[in-house]
């Protein structure tokens, strides 16, 4: 049970007979245990009743946008006299929004994904969530799953990767461990705002069934397992309806289906265009709204200030739909803990905590994609040996000072400043004006980190704009490190996947990197690739190097997280939440368009690693990959389905080589051929750590929904018969074992 649910009901009544508790009247009355939902149903009710119409307005839209006492994203106005507290919200994708106290700066959500660990999904969430409330915000607005069918979206860093059931579990997780700490959670874009190009106007085009098996599931997930406070829909329009006035989405499919009690939340800027299409199609709460609809908010309109109460008076919306908007905000914060206990600004952040919290995710979420000897040896060149390598040549990335992190709204301000001055202030890239193009790079060295793990050795660094000096040093040196970056941004797409030179990313690029990692890979002895991406690129060079380390995103600590796996003090175990193509052209669309305001999911079912199985084209790195310094065998390898079709897949895991690790053991289900599905998906896996030597019996158990498909006729999950096929292992493309099951 999450502690939050257990903090509301604690003090209630235990259910039991008058008999049975010991009374000793014979009448059987059944005392009825009030749940944490009915307690906060009963509070929400009750101040409902005692509100007026200016109040109610006053709790259903936002105060507008950079005026909120406390910083962050939005604010509500309390009202003192029944007990409702000021209402201030705050981004918190990879940490809090807000700049000049201390807060922790994570690694990003794509990390978290790639450690498809769900137990740290709570851990993340949690620790945001205490820095927001100590920092005096009830809400957070972390938690987006818009899946990765585009690579090039600039947000993908904020993300969980490609498949709707890892993203849905891990995001409901967090969600918990939000409201662990009594801050509500937010599960975000609602739906499917899978690009930045024309973000305020695009329309995306999609099947029922293409949006309820892939962009929907993961908010399915979120909300039916982790029951968020808050859905944020977002900007774009869905099938000809702008997201945020859709009836279908969030009334039809959220509210009535999924039973989704909380709220729903506009984004922020322009994602309404009429009062009452909004109200009446199930929004709850406009952000950031403005003290006047009448002046709007950056001249843009706004419409759930004065436009929603002269609706409600004039009847064109219901009285009742103001009243569920309140009685939805009031409830979630009954039952996250907020009436009781609200949040008090002026606290102060445990740094130690939180970078001792932000070291670990980024140990847990590095890929190792690649570690090969050089011809003629047998060793790999990772991990790094402290003892015996002599010469080490560091090489680019700003590896010398810090580690990169992604720009917008997730992005997190700096403790201690910013490390790396931008190249162009004030550029600007996107659509609007809103964020200027210079990222944010933290004070974590990972040169700093090296040196520390190897005291003996020489370690020198280039800063990657001479090619042919930083090469000249590698071929002296016994490895060569060189550092690849990647920035992403909220409002501009990538315009490819290659790593950005100074054409493609001016801001904060240099040099051609592409051009630095083969020239340096040509003459090293051995040349180790470290990527700071917040999605996949293209690697030219990679039949020519080494050893590539995936590290995203690293956070405050990623120096020093990268130093630990490079050395082997941290066994890497991270897979990767997104397919790595070799090449643009292996994508279902080869660029996104700038001038098509429909964005048409023509590939339908066929997205990401589904995309690569249906067309056989092979990945560069696919979905679910990752190395370790260790092996890994599966044996035994049973599955079973009972008469509703749940799953149970039993095998042994055994850790094959000389050293302790974690890996994370993959189910993939084959749906009958006559099912109309791409050949495989994900419906299950576990991380298993495993001492050298040592094996473990896994029971998977997977519910008949992860293996049904969306009949469009009956508008349902449907178990499809035939013969089902399943496949474990520790990729999507490396079965250690393929099952043939016949389903019923
Ligand atoms: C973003 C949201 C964000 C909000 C508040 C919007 O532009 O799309 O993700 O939470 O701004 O900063």
């Amino acid at each position: 049970m999450n502690p939050t649910l257990t903090s509301l009901i604690s003090g209630a009544l235990v259910a039991c007979t008058l008999t049975g508790c010991g009374g000793g009247d014979n009448t059987q009355t059944t005392v009825v245990q009030p749940t944490a939902d009915t307690v906060a149903d009963d509070k929400a009710s009750a101040l409902l009743a005692q509100m007026t119409l200016d109040e109610k307005i006053q709790l259903v839209h936002g105060n507008g946008f950079g005026n909120s006492p406390v910083g962050g994203a939005g604010w509500i106005p309390g009202i003192a006299r029944l007990g409702i507290p000021e209402l201030y919200t705050a981004d918190s994708a990879a940490g809090v929004g807000v700049t000049g106290k201390n807060v922790t700066p994570m690694p990003a959500p794509i990390a978290l994904a790639a450690s498809w660990d769900p137990k740290l999904a709570f851990e993340y969430g949690e620790t945001i969530a205490k820095e927001l409330r100590a920092l005096g915000f009830y809400e957070g607005l972390g938690g987006g799953v818009n899946l990765a069918r585009e690579p090039r979206n600039g947000r993908n860093f904020e993300y969980m990767g490609e498949d709707p059931v890892l993203a849905g579990e891990l995001v409901a997780q967090r969600t918990i461990g939000t409201h662990s700490q009594k801050v509500v959670a937010t599960l975000k874009h609602y739906a499917l705002n899978d690009q930045e190009v024309n973000r305020f106007t695009s329309n995306s085009e999609v099947d029922e069934r293409t949006m309820r098996e892939l962009y929907l599931l993961p908010f399915e997930i979120g909300v039916k397992q982790g029951e968020p406070g808050n859905v944020m829909c977002s900007y774009n329009l869905v099938n000809g309806l702008h997201a945020c006035q859709n009836p279908y989405l969030l009334t039809d499919v959220l509210k009535k289906e999924w039973g989704f009690k909380g709220k729903v939340q506009s984004d922020w800027f322009l994602a309404l265009t009429d009062t009452v299409q909004a109200a009446t199609a199930g929004l709850d709460e406009e952000q950031a709204g403005s003290p006047d609809d009448s002046a709007g908010i950056f001249g843009w309109p706004t419409f759930f200030n004065q436009k929603l109460k002269t609706a409600v008076q004039s009847g064109s919306v219901p009285l009742s739909r103001l009243n569920d908007m309140v009685f939805r905000k009031l409830r979630t914060l009954a039952r996250v803990g907020i009436l009781e206990s609200p949040p008090k600004a002026g606290g102060t952040i445990d740094q130690a905590a939180g970078s001792a919290a932000a070291l670990k995710f980024a140990q847990q979420s590095m890929v190792l994609l690649k570690n090969t000897a050089s011809t003629g040896s047998t060793s790999k060149p990772l991990p790094l040996n402290a003892g015996s390598v002599r010469s080490i040549v560091v090489i680019g990335g700003h590896a010398d000072v810090a580690v990169l992190s992604g720009g917008g709204s997730a992005s997190v301000a700096p403790r201690d400043g910013d490390a790396v001055p931008c190249l162009k202030p004030g550029t600007v890239v996107g659509n609007l004006n809103l964020f200027n193009a210079c990222a944010t790079w933290y004070k974590s060295s990972p040169l700093d980190a090296i040196r520390a793990k190897a005291p003996t050795a020489t370690v020198t660094y280039f800063d990657g704009n001479d090619a042919v000096a930083a090469a000249t040093a590698a071929a002296a040196a016994d490895v060569a490190i060189v550092f690849g970056t990647q920035w992403q941004t909220e409002d501009a797409d990538l315009s490819n996947l290659s790593l950005p030179d100074a054409v493609t990313d001016p801001a904060n690029q240099s040099y051609d990197q592409n051009a630095l990692i083969a020239a340096v890979a040509a003459k090293a002895k051995q040349t180790v690739v470290v990527l700071e991406t917040g999605t996949a690129v293209t690697m030219p060079w990679v039949g020519n190097v080494n050893s590539v380390l995936e590290a995203w995103y690293p956070g405050v600590k990623g120096g020093q997280a990268i130093a630990d796996v490079l050395f082997g003090d941290v066994n890497p175990s991270g897979k990767l939440p997104q397919t790595f193509p070799v090449r643009e052209a292996d994508l279902p669309q080869t660029a996104i368009s700038k001038t098509s305001l429909n964005v048409q999911y023509l590939e339908g079912l066929a997205m990401g690693y589904r995309w690569f199985d249906a067309r056989q084209i092979t990945p560069l790195f696919p979905f679910g990959h990752g190395l370790s310094y260790t092996d890994f065998s599966y044996s035994g390898i049973q599955t079973s389905m009972d008469a509703a079709g749940n799953l149970t897949v039993n095998f042994t895991l055994k850790n094959i080589g000389g050293r302790a690790g974690a890996e994370v053991a993959q189910v993939y289900a084959g749906l009958p051929s006559n099912s109309g599905e791409p050949p495989k998906r994900l419906v299950g896996w576990q991380k298993i750590s495993l001492a050298a030597g040592a094996s473990q019996a896994v029971s998977l158990t997977i519910k008949a929904e992860r293996l049904s498909v969306w009949d469009t006729s009956k508008h349902q999950w449907q178990l499809p018969s035939g013969s089902f096929t399943f496949y474990v292992g520790g990729s999507s493309r490396d079965n250690q074992s393929l099952v043939a099951f016949s389903g019923k």
